[in-house]
């Protein structure tokens, strides 16, 4: 990897952009800003109380919140590392916080130099010819490398005859979501026993109908294609293209190269690999990467370097055109930028090496008690079953999950991947930024759990007991969302 050559400044925050000036339009009477109807008529009724009173509230409520500033959250799948701070001093210069995405881009050369940066990291990172970091988040990068698939097999004149998307079993659920979203035919792959692709059914799947195999590598059991030069040789036999799902890349940052292995186009979730922050569904950022036939059709607007400094071309006939306003979330993309410079290539590779080694020694702490969908080792994650739990006690994976709670960890992610519900899965990924001491001591607290589960199924059963929530109707909540705050939460 190139990574360590690259120099950049950051000696002052100036260099990374202006922030704009004052505004000097005159300011506007509030009844021109927002009219009548619009404006309340009373005062809302907010409680009166001194700052103490306030503060002691907030901090209160913000304890509430699990994070992984506080407790270790071993969510599979969605990798939950700890963002450095130094992530947060980044992306708060003036330079990249207090820049405006209407200033001209003389005033913003430092932060296009930054994000231009990026994409020449994540570039060599992947063995790619061209990134976009516009994309916002895994699923939209995705859709991004979808629509370059179909604009370059329409320019070669195949766009109607190539209407099918294979996708294996173990990919992650977005991408048969995003081929349907695109307008693609999906079509399913199973995996063998052992939790690879079966080459044989991927063979007899090929034909001139397919437009792409779309794979996550390491894939949603934690383990990694190694039959995948083959794969890639099949597809492109058949004028099929390889896209890889590479939201897993932290476990293969350093150590491989997705160019490499004959995919054509990936995208990457900076928050699962570079630190960058998750939750809520955002906001995020998914850069996608191509080999030289699929940079025409990057999104726009691209950023260039030329002689007289940075420049966004939005001049690209090919182009799938705009993915979203301006350039993406900037303050993601800056953060990413902020991790991989000061890890370099030596520091991202031992994060990699680190994600895989802990998550193998959970695995052996674990695996005896709580069987894993398939042998051998795994990369950053793996699923176990707590399918002997159910049979004999009627304690099913959601409850360890909730019984963890009591312990202080986030449960893992639990039915997921959709292998058959009876398997009881739970898939957990410590990721690199655990201790020894942490993965330990969660070891011995779900092995505490199963000890629970024989003497007293219905403590575990009726967990969590000491959350400020009991089991809550999630998906009620999520369609039905009330966050009123009534006259009695105020009283009581
Ligand atoms: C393997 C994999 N692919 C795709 C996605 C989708 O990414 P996003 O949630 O950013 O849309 C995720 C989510 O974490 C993922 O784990």
């Amino acid at each position: 990897m190139m990574l360590e050559p690259l120099i950049f400044e950051l000696s002052s925050p100036g260099r990374i952009g202006h922030a704009l000036p004052p505004s000097d339009v005159p300011a506007q009477p509030t009844d021109v800003l927002l009219p009548a109807t619009a404006r309340r008529a009373d005062a809302p009724p907010l409680p009166e109380v001194d700052e103490l009173t306030l503060v002691r509230h907030f901090v209160r409520l913000s304890q509430m919140n699990f994070s992984i500033d506080t407790n270790f959250y071993p969510l599979g799948s969605c990798t939950m590392k700890y963002n450095p701070k130094i992530n947060e001093v980044v992306a708060a210069l003036p330079g990249v916080a207090g820049v405006h995405p209407l200033q001209s881009t003389e005033t913003v050369q430092g932060i296009l130099a930054m994000l231009y940066e990026l994409a020449e990291c994540l570039r060599e990172i992947a063995g790619m010819d061209a990134v976009s970091l516009q994309p916002a988040a895994g699923a939209q990068g995705e859709f991004a490398g979808l629509l370059m698939m179909r604009a370059y097999h329409l320019r070669n004149g195949e766009g109607d005859k190539r209407h099918k998307i294979i996708v294996p079993d173990s990919a992650h659920g977005t991408n048969p979501a995003s081929a349907a979203r695109c307008g693609y035919q999906v079509v399913q792959v199973k995996s063998s026993a052992d939790g690879h692709v079966d080459i044989a059914a991927m063979r007899k799947a090929l034909s001139e109908e397919v437009a792409a195999i779309m794979m996550t590598s390491p894939n949603t059991l934690g383990v990694f294609e190694s039959e995948v030069l083959e794969i890639s040789r099949m597809a492109h036999d058949a004028g099929a293209l390889m896209y890889l799902d590479g939201a897993n890349m932290n476990a293969l940052v350093g150590k491989a190269k997705p160019g490499d292995m004959g995919f054509d186009v990936m995208h990457f979730n900076l928050h699962k690999t570079f630190s960058t922050p998750h939750g809520g569904g955002g906001p995020g950022a998914g850069p996608v990467a191509v080999k030289k036939h699929l940079e025409p059709f990057l999104p726009v607007p691209v950023i260039e370097k030329t002689a007289d400094g940075y420049r966004l071309n939005d001049d690209r006939p090919h182009s799938i055109g705009r993915l979203h306003g301006f350039y993406g979330n900037a303050g993601i993309l800056a953060r990413a930028w902020a991790y991989i410079r000061y890890h370099g290539a030596s520091g991202l590779t031992a994060n990699t090496e680190n994600a895989v080694l802990n998550a193998n020694y959970l695995m052996a702490l674990l695996r005896d008690t709580f069987p894993t969908a398939h042998q051998g080792i795994c990369k950053h994650e793996f699923v176990c079953s707590a399918r002997r739990f159910k049979d004999a006690y009627n304690v099913r994976a959601w409850d360890f999950a909730k019984r963890l709670i009591d312990y202080g960890f986030h449960p893992p992610t639990v039915y997921f991947p959709l292998i058959p519900e009876h398997f009881e899965a739970m898939m957990i990924e410590p990721t690199e930024t655990e201790s020894k001491e942490t993965l330990d001591a969660f070891a011995a607290t779900l092995l505490k759990i199963a000890e629970e589960a024989a003497m007293n199924p219905e403590l575990v059963q009726h967990a969590p007991h000491t959350a400020p929530v009991g089991r809550l109707d999630e998906a009620f909540a999520a369609r039905c969302l009330n966050v009123c705050w009534t006259a009695e939460q105020q009283n009581g």
